[in-house]
């Protein structure tokens, strides 16, 4: 079975040992996996090579990096050699560091995603810090953002998929965690949605990460995504 390039297993577990469980078991569904700060923080950048070791096709690090231009630069030079597929940084970081950050990937043979609004922040959290407009108008603008700086793609709600895949045509890759296969088990994503509603809105890879790491029957929760997903097309999924 070879794994789905649409499917990215996030792997939130606080040591490089359980990490690499988690990839020996889900490898043939999950295209990509994805480290994020706690293991990356608990592990030390060597878990990058660890995951890789356990038989991970792609690795998405989810840094989620944010300052000046010179050194996001720098931190995306220190993470190529590692192996990394796909890095995150904050569109909120502006035009400057967008475009260091393109260049050093670029360099670095890195596909970069832009974060456009942290999903925890509402209209009252980004008006404290300043920031007046909706947070669907503030998405919106930093997708064109990302675009114009030369991004390759961009992580948002799978409720947003449908209305950016609408305004920015085919040009960013869409990523979308907060997916769910069974209704009702959401907890704190709020805006959560199937696999198969995401996919249809525009999104071109899933993040998923408790459906099926926390799923009682971790076999069945596999099942039920391949499932959701169809036949694996030859053609989407990480560029
Ligand atoms: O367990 P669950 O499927 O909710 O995990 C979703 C993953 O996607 C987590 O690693 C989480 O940090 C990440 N994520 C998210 N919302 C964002 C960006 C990333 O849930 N806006």
């Amino acid at each position: 079975m070879s794994p789905d390039p649409r499917l990215c297993l996030a792997l939130d577990v606080p040591t490089a040992a359980d990490a690499a469980r988690w990839v020996a078991r889900t490898r043939d569904t999950f295209g990509t996996f994805k480290i994020g700060l706690r293991l990356f923080c608990a592990e030390g950048p060597a878990v990058v090579r660890q995951v890789r070791a356990a038989g991970a096709a792609r690795i998405f690090l989810d840094l989620k990096l944010h300052d000046i231009p010179n050194t996001v630069a720098g931190a995306i030079g220190s993470l190529a050699p590692l192996g990394v597929d796909d890095l995150t940084v904050h569109l909120s970081g502006g035009p400057d560091m967008l475009r260091a950050a393109v260049r050093a990937a670029e360099a670095g043979d890195i596909h970069l995603l832009g974060v456009s609004v942290l999903t925890s922040l509402d209209g009252p959290a980004l008006a404290a810090t300043g920031v007046e407009r909706s947070v669907e108008e503030l998405v919106v603008q930093r997708a064109r953002l990302a675009a114009e700086c030369g991004l390759g793609g961009l992580v948002c709600s799978p409720r947003e998929a449908a209305r950016l895949r609408a305004t920015l045509g085919a040009r960013l890759e869409l990523i979308t965690p907060g997916i769910r296969l069974v209704p009702g088990t959401e907890g704190d994503q709020k805006r959560a949605t199937t696999p198969r509603r995401a996919l249809a809105d525009g999104a071109d890879r899933l993040v998923i990460g408790r459906a099926v790491t926390a799923a009682t029957d971790v076999d069945a929760a596999l099942d039920a995504l391949r499932d959701a997903c169809g036949a694996q097309p030859t053609s989407a999924g990480a560029s």
